[in-house]
């Protein structure tokens, strides 16, 4: 098997035919949950590719199994769609995406495109885990750009972090909560008591976990994305064999239990770590492993189908990044980000979007908001009554009421409001007397 070296740069594309006008043919190989989601995108977010390319986008070609199905938002007329490489190479398309998954005979397809120079993107995480070194050798030989920020955590821009923004820096440690179908499952059993059995057959019931679920409860999938994320992160090859993976088949409600106990959540942690060798030298440490997360750890409030990263290092310190780590749009939201990494962006496109330059600043009170008051006010019969009829008046409703007394015949008020205007909370305080006042927004749970 081969290993994957997540080569630091991959050589650039030109960007661009200089003086050619017409748009870019892009050609997807997959037409499924992604590769739909795709589609939709590049027609719904038309004007959003354009601005950051320069570009006009068309889907020129469409690889699926089989070309009879019928498929939404497909026009025969300006897209083949077709079972046939050959056919699709033969309307020239100047990138290609790839979301059709598996490594045979998706790693043939990606081997005969980059020989030939054309830009892939793509959202296989197993090929590039598993083929990276072979891949982006050709990708560099062949002079096409090979990205694959969607084979990691859907929507999380973690590639592009570690890659480019992380570039000019050491990273000493990576954890990551890189499978959203374990998470929901253990976030299930800390939430509802529920066992192993359970915590699957819902997460199958509500289409987290394949019929098939191997891949994910044994942190297969996770140690895929450890392996690329690894590979990155520390600028070195790595065997996604070496990655030792643990899933979560043996962690029972009893232990989701007793974790609580010692105020921790159980959570399938996934770890690449330099660590000093025995006998001098570094090693780097990677495994993928159910542990005991303390509550107060970043990682613990991760909670249901949500991948989570975070990475420590120097002279940053440590970056968290979450998000949507699968789903249709979100993942093709990734493989559209690299699509225009590849096609060039201009530095400065952002200030020539109309609609971007020209929004006018919204008005304090555009936004209602829940509000926690907390007041100083005399401990006598009516001064409640006095401040609801105060915050009444202007049409702030309250939520919550909590009185303590404060000694000295004063008593601590603290009230949380229904959403309401900055502006009506003001003036209704206004008309309190109160010899210590505080207001602040509350932001909403989600
Ligand atoms: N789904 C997610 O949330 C998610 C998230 C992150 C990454 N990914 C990755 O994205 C990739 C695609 O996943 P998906 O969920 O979109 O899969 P999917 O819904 O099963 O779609 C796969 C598509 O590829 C086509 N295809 C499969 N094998 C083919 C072959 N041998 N020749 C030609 N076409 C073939 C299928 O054609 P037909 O339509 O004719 O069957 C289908 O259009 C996978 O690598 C997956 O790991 C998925």
């Amino acid at each position: 098997m081969e290993s994957s070296a997540i080569a630091p740069d991959v050589s650039p594309m030109p960007a661009r035919v200089d003086g050619e006008a017409r748009p870019v043919r892009v050609a997807l190989l997959g037409h499924g949950t992604v590769g739909g989601s795709l589609h939709r995108l590049l027609v719904e977010h038309r004007e959003h590719v354009r601005l950051a390319t320069q570009r006009d986008v068309e889907v020129c070609a469409v690889l699926v199994r089989d070309a009879d199905k019928a498929r939404d938002g497909l026009d025969p007329d300006t897209t083949l769609v077709t079972d046939s490489l050959e056919a699709l190479l033969a309307t020239e398309p100047d990138v290609v995406c790839e979301a059709m998954g598996g490594i045979e005979p998706t790693r043939t397809h990606l081997l005969t495109l980059l020989d030939r120079g054309i830009p892939v993107v793509t959202a296989n995480k197993q090929l590039v885990a598993r083929h990276g070194t072979e891949l982006f050798a050709r990708a560099e030989a062949g002079g096409a750009q090979l990205r694959f920020e969607a084979s990691v955590c859907g929507a999380v821009p973690i590639v592009r972090m570690l890659r480019e923004s992380l570039a000019a820096t050491r990273i000493e440690r990576l954890l990551g909560i890189l499978n959203g179908t374990t998470n929901f499952m253990l976030t299930a059993m800390t939430a509802h008591g529920q066992g192993y059995d359970d915590a699957l057959a819902d997460a199958q019931r509500l289409g987290y976990a394949e019929p098939d679920p191997t891949e994910d409860v044994e942190g297969l999938d996770a140690a895929a994305k450890l392996s690329i994320l690894a590979g990155i992160a520390f600028g070195t090859t790595v065997d996604i064999d070496d990655v030792r993976a643990t899933g979560i088949t043996g962690v029972t409600a009893e232990d989701v239990a007793h974790a609580a106990v010692l105020g921790c959540r159980i959570k399938l942690v996934a770890r690449a770590e330099r660590l000093a060798a025995a006998g001098g030298g570094t090693t780097v440490a990677l495994d993928v492993t159910p542990m005991l997360v303390p509550e107060t750890h970043p990682l613990a409030a991760i909670s249901g189908a949500t991948n989570a990263v975070l990475v420590d290092g120097a002279p940053f310190g440590r970056l968290v990044v979450q998000g949507a780590g699968a789903g249709g749009p979100e993942t093709a939201s990734a493989l559209a980000g690299d699509l225009v990494s590849v096609l060039g962006s201009e530095p400065s496109f952002l200030t020539r979007d109309p609609h971007v330059a020209h929004l006018p600043v919204a008005p304090r009170d555009a936004r209602a908001e829940r509000h926690y008051v907390r007041m100083q006010v005399a401990d006598q019969p009516g001064v409640l009554a006095a401040v609801a009829g105060a915050l009444a008046g202007t049409g702030v409703s309250i939520e919550r009421v909590l009185q303590q007394a404060a000694g000295e015949g004063e008593a601590t008020l603290v009230i949380t409001t229904h959403p309401c205007a900055p502006g009506d909370l003001d003036s209704a305080l206004a008309n309190v007397t109160s010899s210590d006042l505080t207001v602040l927004p509350m932001l909403d749970e989600d």
